[in-house]
């Protein structure tokens, strides 16, 4: 089965086999069956495929998750639960929630993927985590074959990180997620570019809606739409470093920019450090780093997944080479 459609990097990768999910029990059924499998065991949950690159075909399983539905399932003074099915589109999801007045992810507005791959990265963008509004999530646990409840501090959330990323990797299909939700807004507009783009849009009543405008506009000034440009956003995490080591690079770059995480801690913008190293706007083949933003590696319509590997191996030698810095890929490697 090719995997192209599948991935928003556009690679022609193939699957061995391929199958989507409806409900829980046929999840558990194409697990029976793959058990009988001969070829490699290997299983691949999918999403939207938006933090994916494909460095090979897939010789196992990818079994996509279209779990469905949406619903609150509790509420209190503050807050309304919400329980999202893992196959919703994440966007369309905020755009519900929006349109309901529950207020909490106006700022992860468009971004791609599906609501089941939000914790697996703590997705975020413009000053908001999923960690943020998290309440807990259920996962079909593939060792033992039962369904286990994770709550906040089971999920190990860190800067696009979680348990099911390290520890867990593998281990767990995410079947749904309840998100706590705000009654009345708190508005989060602390990242600089919601403000300007406020100013531009002359907001004069502040609201969900208004912020999740903004940030659509901001991100779609900046990010290539995957429909155009194959791309899976950041292709790399913004690397921390010592605020001492920090401090000595801002001598020799005075306009480098970091953003304090804590005393002892600086966190570095990765496209600044990749323009810097002369790699953006730079094509080899179909395999590039995105003219406006460093940070995101494209695929120009045929190059190979093992073509965007391979610059991300160039562009992480050039850093360390110039900076001492290491690049750590966001984006999942198979
Ligand atoms: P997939 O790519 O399908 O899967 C990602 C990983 O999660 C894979 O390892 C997969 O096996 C696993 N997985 C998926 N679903 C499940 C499940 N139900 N159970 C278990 N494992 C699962 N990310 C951000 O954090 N912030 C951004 O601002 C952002 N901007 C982006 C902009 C663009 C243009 C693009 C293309 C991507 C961007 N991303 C961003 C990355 C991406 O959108 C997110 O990581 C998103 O959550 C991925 O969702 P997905 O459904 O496409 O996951
Ligand atoms: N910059 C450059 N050159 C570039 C790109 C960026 O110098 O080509 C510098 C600029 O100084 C800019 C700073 O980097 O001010 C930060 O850039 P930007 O605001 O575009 O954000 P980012 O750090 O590149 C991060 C996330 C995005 C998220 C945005 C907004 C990571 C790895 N990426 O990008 O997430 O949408 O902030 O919050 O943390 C993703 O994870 O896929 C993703 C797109």
């Amino acid at each position: 089965v090719s995997l192209k459609q599948y991935n928003t990097f556009g690679i022609e990768a193939t699957a061995r086999y391929f199958s989507a999910f409806q409900s829980v029990s046929d999840l558990e059924e194409l697990l029976s069956y793959k058990e009988k499998l001969s070829a490699d065991n290997s299983l691949l949950p999918l999403g939207g495929g938006s933090n994916i690159l494909f460095t090979k075909n897939f010789d196992g399983l990818v079994l996509k998750n279209e779990l469905k539905g949406i619903e609150v399932v509790r509420e209190d003074e503050m807050f309304f639960y919400v329980k999202a099915q893992a196959g919703e589109n994440w966007h369309s999801f905020v755009l519900y929630c929006i349109e309901h007045n529950y207020a909490g992810i106006e700022n992860l507005s468009l971004i791609p993927g599906c609501v089941g791959a939000s914790p697996m990265q703590n997705i975020g963008a413009y000053g908001v985590e999923i960690k943020d509004v998290f309440e807990s999530l259920e996962a079909y646990d593939l060792l033992e074959k039962t369904i286990v409840t994770f709550n906040l501090n089971d999920c190990e959330f860190g800067y696009r990180e979680s348990i099911f990323k390290r520890k867990y990797k593998n281990r767990f299909i995410i079947l749904s997620v309840t998100y706590k939700l705000r009654k009345l807004p708190v508005f989060n507009t602390s990242y600089g570019a919601i403000e300007q783009e406020l100013d531009k849009m002359q907001v004069s009543a502040l609201s969900i809606q208004a912020i999740s405008q903004a940030v659509i506009n901001i991100r779609t000034s900046k990010l290539p739409n995957p429909a155009e440009i194959g791309n899976a956003g950041s292709f790399f995490k913004n690397p921390q470093i010592g605020t001492d080591a920090y401090i000595q690079l801002k001598e020799q770059y005075p306009s480098i920019p970091g953003y304090t995480v804590d005393q002892q801690h600086t966190k570095i913008a990765a496209g600044w450090l990749i323009e810097q190293c002369g790699w953006k706007g730079y094509r080899e083949g179909d395999a590039g780093c995105h003219a406006r933003q460093a940070l995101v590696l494209v695929n120009y319509g045929h190059a190979k997944g093992s073509e965007i590997f391979s610059l991300s191996e160039k562009i992480i030698s050039s850093v360390r080479d110039k900076f001492g810095i290491e690049l750590e890929r966001e984006v999942n490697i198979l």
